[in-house]
């Protein structure tokens, strides 16, 4: 096992490069499911959910590796099962878009129930609506979702709740089946518009996707090509708030700055420089006291649930007290114990935290409880005074790209130790 040691109070400085979107690569792997060619994809983050999605493509007949750094050659044009492997398809959420791509490419398929970070109730309701909108039969039994259909034919879809995954799945099982569909409140993040150009650019017929109305007309054929993913907002936001949570001076490159207009809003309310330029986002802070603010999470183009628990340890050295809503989830705040063990002052109440402004956090060592949790500790580590020690670094890897090292860049006093290394905290 690893831990992250922080020696907390560097000021982050210089430059940093983010890195392809997790969330839209992952679909975007799937989607290569319907997709008898090669297909080359870059800008692909080499993060474990991806090894995880690589593997079970490569389980069902398909060729899927990294070729060079951020560059997956990806072949399915031999893939021959309709059924993933349970153990496997466990590990991530983003193996729910199997359910999609394998349905539209064999009318047909069994996939266990995906895995994912814990924010309490996860359901696929809303895909399983659209899959048998389409004429899919969906039975759900022993952990398995199993799915088969004559052929999909193209409907109205009304989703009842805002989900980035069921509008993906659908779009993916509606790319190839006959005739029009429509999907209604559709989620509008910046991966479903990846997903939908990316299989355009392989010969699909879909129009709308960034609105709450997506059209997709299905067509007979994909065929492979090449495809670049879009920076990864997620993290680009982290690193946003890492320099702010350090007062520091740090310019975020390769990223797309409409995409984090709720974010670069919310700093700036806080007294943070934001600074915006074509594909790079400037940010400056200098050594007054952070102001409160409220915070709520919304579907895009809201302020991201995603980025909720690295916004909340920033406020947590805001003075004055603030309020976090979390609208998304129904339980996504497991990790202030540990941020409250750092000395924060958080109470949660539901879906509400209040979190009273406090000098200073404590180093201490911490659990990560899932993926942007854990990027939240290592935001409070760089903030706080003395050692922070981080576990659970599984969580971060999942959707993380090199951060100690991109964090180190920056003037981080951070390293990765193994566990039995008790030698020395030195960082
Ligand atoms: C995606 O999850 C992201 N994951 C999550 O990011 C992100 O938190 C979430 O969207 C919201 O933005 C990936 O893209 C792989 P949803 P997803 O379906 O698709 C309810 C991260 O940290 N719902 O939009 O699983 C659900 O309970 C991860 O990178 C239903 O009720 O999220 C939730 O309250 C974590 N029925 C809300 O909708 C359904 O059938 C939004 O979920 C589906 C969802």
């Amino acid at each position: 096992m690893e831990k992250m040691v922080i020696l907390g109070g560097a000021k982050l400085s210089g430059e940093v490069e983010i890195s392809g979107a997790k969330n839209s690569a992952v679909a975007i792997l799937a989607a290569s499911i319907l997709v008898k060619g090669k297909c080359i994809i870059d800008n692909v983050p080499h993060v474990s959910d991806i090894d995880v999605l690589l593997d079970i493509i490569q389980g069902l007949g398909g060729s899927a590796y990294f070729i060079d750094k951020g560059t997956v050659e990806i072949d399915c044009t031999n893939l021959n099962k309709y059924e993933a492997d349970y153990e496997t398809v466990r590990r991530i959420r983003a193996s729910s878009y199997l359910m999609g791509a394998l349905l539209g490419r064999f009318s047909r398929a069994r996939v266990g129930m995906p895995g994912g970070c814990d924010f309490g109730v996860r359901p696929i309701d809303q895909h399983i609506k659209g899959f048998k909108t389409l004429g899919a039969e969906v039975e759900v039994d022993h952990g398995f979702v199993d799915l088969r259909a004559d052929k999909l034919v193209g409907d109205s879809v009304y989703l009842d709740v805002v989900s980035v995954g069921a509008t993906i799945n659908i779009m993916l099982a509606a790319t190839m089946a006959e005739g029009l569909t429509v999907i209604e409140s559709a989620a509008k993040e910046p991966h479903i518009v990846d997903v939908a150009n990316f299989l355009n650019c392989m010969g699909a017929n879909i129009k709308g996707a960034g609105t709450d109305v997506i059209k997709i007309r299905g067509v007979k054929e994909l065929h492979g090509g090449e495809f670049s993913v879009i920076p990864d907002q997620i993290e680009a936001g982290t690193f946003m708030i890492a320099a702010a949570a350090t007062h520091g001076d740090v310019t975020i490159t390769n990223i797309i700055p409409k995409h984090m207009e709720s974010l670069s809003a919310k700093l700036e309310e806080m007294g943070v420089i934001v600074e915006e330029y074509d594909d790079a986002i400037r940010i400056h802070m200098d050594d007054r006291n952070l102001k409160s603010a409220n915070v709520k999470t919304q579907p895009y183009p809201g302020f991201p649930t995603d980025l909720q628990p690295q916004i909340l340890t920033l406020l947590t050295v805001a003075k004055g007290t603030s309020l976090v809503t979390e609208n998304v989830w129904d339980n996504r705040f497991k990790y202030v114990d540990e941020l409250n063990r750092m000395g924060a002052k958080v109470s949660v109440d539901g879906r509400v935290a209040a979190v009273e402004g406090c000098e200073h956090l404590q180093g201490s060592p911490v659990y990560a409880t899932d993926l942007r949790a854990g990027a939240a500790l290592v935001i409070a580590g760089l903030m706080a005074k003395g050692v922070t020690e981080i576990y659970n670094l599984k969580y971060i890897d999942r959707g993380y790209e090199n951060l100690e090292l991109k964090l180190k860049s920056l003037g981080a006093q951070i390293a990765r130790r193994t566990v039995d290394d008790n030698k020395s905290n030195a960082v």
